[in-house]
């Protein structure tokens, strides 16, 4: 049974661990999280951006293949879905499809429209038991052709969002997906520590965890981080199998394709991804 993040988040924030939000891209990438969060005994968030969702047939056909795959692979962990970076009409797609959790990122509308958005929706995930996040201060790097500048959040527009009872909060503190420059000046935790002492309690969110240097993670959950987002990290790795299955040859015996195959080093590559973040962010164990 899919089910909303809040309750998960909440013991991560007062455990002092984070969950992992895996993106999910098609059925191998799903498969290889669920069952390493399953091995691990470790909750987990499958993240599907609107990009990602369109791909894999719309938001009804992830919900039915992870549900799916939920019940065929005996999976136990807590498992939310979550729209990822949504849209206002987005998230209402994901709701009314059967998503356990969104994210309305209004980070590019102004402060009073992002607010606006954002209150129509907590009575809508209230309602439903959903749990929602909000984005302040728009994260850097490019995800599904929208390139954020790595703002760091106003804390007080924070206040703002986070008061409107929303279930988690990304708040821009320097991060940006994808890889990161040479020339980058890593999280603000002056940012990350002023927009705690604005919001409280709050389960604070960070974006863009591929290629964050360990003691960078972990100072951030210590600092009230309690749900971190990769994805670029799991493509690399995938991409990186594939490559050299192919380059050793091993797709050309001559009998055409076979997914089961080609895809298997990815899917292996992604499992070992996942482990290794879910050991880094202290949430093996915790299901
Ligand atoms: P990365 O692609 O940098 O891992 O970021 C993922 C993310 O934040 C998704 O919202």
């Amino acid at each position: 049974m899919l089910v909303s993040a809040k309750e998960m988040l909440t013991k991560a924030r007062d455990g002092k661990y984070a969950v992992g939000q895996f993106n999910i891209n098609n059925l191998e990438w799903t498969k290889s999280i669920l069952l390493t969060a399953e091995e691990l005994k470790s909750p987990v968030i499958l993240g599907v951006s609107e990009g990602a969702g369109k791909y894999m047939c719309g938001y009804k056909t992830v919900v039915g293949m992870v549900k799916g795959m939920l019940e065929e692979l005996n999976i136990t962990v807590p498992v939310a879905l979550h729209l990822d970076h949504g849209s206002y009409e987005g998230a209402l797609k994901c709701i009314e499809a059967g998503f356990s959790s969104v994210m309305f990122d209004g980070s590019h509308y102004p402060i009073a429209e992002n607010i606006e958005k954002t209150t129509k929706l907590v009575e809508i995930c209230k309602e439903k038991g959903l749990s929602l996040e909000a984005e302040v201060g728009a994260i850097g790097g490019e995800e599904d052709g929208v390139v954020g500048m790595g703002e760091c959040a106003d804390p007080d527009e924070c206040k703002q969002i986070a008061d409107l009872g929303v279930t988690m909060l990304a708040a821009g503190i320097g991060n940006i997906h994808g890889k990161y420059p040479e020339n980058w000046q890593g999280l603000s935790f002056e940012t990350l520590a002023a927009v705690k002492e604005k919001v409280g309690d709050m389960p604070l969110v960070l974006h863009g965890g591929t290629g964050i240097p360990e003691d960078m993670i972990k100072k951030a959950i210590s600092l009230g981080v309690a749900k971190i987002n990769v994805n670029t990290e799991c493509q690399l790795a995938f991409q990186e199998a594939t490559r050299k299955y192919i380059e050793a040859g091993k797709d050309l015996e001559g009998k055409g394709f076979d997914p089961r195959k080609l895809l298997a080093p990815g899917a292996e590559a992604i499992k070992a991804t996942v482990k290794q973040k879910m050991e880094l962010f202290g949430s093996v164990g915790k299901a």
